[in-house]
């Protein structure tokens, strides 16, 4: 089955996470994905976080399937000669270097269009062109304090906390594949190639949007009444950290279930719906409370949320996370059991849709890897294994018309 960004070739010159997330995206719908590996090191995270002496790191097998490898030296004349024509035949260059790393290196974004009109040139920084701050380099949890994620995440009463989730790193990275993306369309009628560009903080921020709303809100009326500090605690003049709140209009928390008292994730998060509210009475027992006008409205519910919350934990005590929501599924409550990365990975469901995907690697056997999360009705994404710090760097040379001899010369003077 072909793949609808066949034919579309791109220079991976990315590494750590941000970039390396982008560029697997779109390798998986077809992309001719070559990544640019110094010889001899190659990407950090091929050694990083080693769960196998020698053996690529899992760190780099889950960011860098489906594409190629190609050590070079750019730094080196001939390493420059090798990357300019490659430039000249690719579509797109994604990077993510520190602030003007590419520029010192001699590819400037002049220099590339000179070069190749109809390239796009696709960045991640740490922050955004001209910002006060764009020199720094900036790694996942440095963005999520930076665009206002750490501020708001955690308990009132700790310190500002950051998420397990790459918000920083392959959110940025999903960003930059859709500005590529647009940017391939925006060619197909002009032609031109242009320069797209991400910053971590832009795309943490772009996933804070409601705490930006809050602030207004705050700002306006001084106080959040969907926050934990509402209405027996305070508000200072800053949205506060939610603790486990529902962020929309929909009170939530996560409860205890049970086993909570030595299983850490016995728990489940639990939404209260407004419209839900008599089948939630229902589930849990409490039938009284729906046409009770101290219950019968979230504005009535509001400043007792948590003496509910606690009704519902008393209902939970005897019943698994699991066994919790086969019931409240049947009541149309919106929940989840609280799971663990060890459940995930052994998911029936997860494995079928395969977004948990086994693959096979040359050295380390199979792993799992987290699939592609964007399903087609009319393609399969198929995960392969990440390539082998350059193995394929002679078959590069030879399609860009280089001999067995000026290769092995190329090896000899550790230019590849
Ligand atoms: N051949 C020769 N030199 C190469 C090379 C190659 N194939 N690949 C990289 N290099 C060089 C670069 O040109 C750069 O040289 P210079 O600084 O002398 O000009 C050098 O390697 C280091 O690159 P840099 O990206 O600055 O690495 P770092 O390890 O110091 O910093 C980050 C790592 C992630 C902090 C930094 O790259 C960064 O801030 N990136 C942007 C934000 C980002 O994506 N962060 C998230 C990562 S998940």
């Amino acid at each position: 089955m072909s793949k609808p960004l066949e034919g579309i070739k791109i220079i991976d010159f990315t590494h750590v996470q941000a970039g390396p997330a982008c560029t697997q995206l779109l390798a998986w719908f077809g992309a001719d994905v070559i990544k640019v590996e110094r010889p001899g090191a190659g990407d950090v995270t091929r050694s990083q976080l080693r769960d196998i002496p020698g053996v690529d790191a899992l760190y780099f097998t889950m960011l860098n399937s489906n594409k190629r490898s190609l050590t070079l030296d750019t730094k080196k004349p001939e390493g420059k000669e090798i990357l300019t024509k490659l430039i000249k035949e690719s579509d797109v260059l994604v990077e993510n270097f520190g602030p003007g790393a590419l520029d010192r290196m001699g590819f400037t974004w002049e220099h590339i269009k000179e070069m190749n009109p109809g390239m796009i040139v696709a960045s991640v920084k740490g922050f955004s062109d001209g910002h006060h701050y764009e020199d720094l380099k900036v790694y996942e949890n440095v963005a999520q304090c930076a665009g206002g994620a750490a501020s708001t995440t955690g308990f009132d009463d700790g310190p500002p906390t950051v998420s397990a989730a790459a918000l920083g790193d392959s959110n940025t990275g999903m960003h930059l594949a859709i500005g590529i993306l647009t940017a391939l369309r925006a060619r197909d009628t002009t032609g031109k190639g242009q320069k797209v560009a991400v910053s971590m903080q832009d795309s943490v921020l772009n996933l804070c949007r409601v705490k930006l709303r809050d602030q207004q809100r705050l700002d306006r009326v001084g106080y959040l009444e969907e926050y934990p500090q509402y209405p027996h605690g305070s508000f200072s003049d800053v949205v506060p950290r939610g603790g486990n709140a529902g962020g929309g209009g929909q009170p939530g928390w996560v409860l205890k279930c049970k086993g909570w008292e030595t299983d850490p994730n016995a728990y489940i998060y639990f939404t209260i719906q407004g419209h839900a509210w008599a089948p939630i009475c229902k589930a849990i027992g409490k039938e009284e409370w729906i046409d009770d006008p101290a219950y019968m409205t979230a504005g009535a519910r509001q400043d007792k949320i948590f003496a509910i919350f606690g009704t519902i934990e008393e209902w939970l005590k005897d019943k698994t996370k699991f066994e919790a929501v086969d019931i409240l599924r049947k009541f149309d409550i919106p929940c989840s059991p609280v799971l663990t990365m060890k459940e995930i990975a052994n998911d029936p469901s997860l494995r079928a849709s395969g977004t948990i995907a086994e693959v096979q690697h040359k050295e380390r056997g199979t792993y799992l890897t987290v699939g592609s999360p964007i399903k087609f009705s009319d393609m399969k994404v198929e995960i392969t294994g990440s390539p082998l710090l350059g193995e394929h760097t002679d078959e590069v040379l030879e399609g860009l018309g280089y001999s067995s001899q000026q290769i092995a010369a190329l090896h000899e003077q550790n230019v590849v």
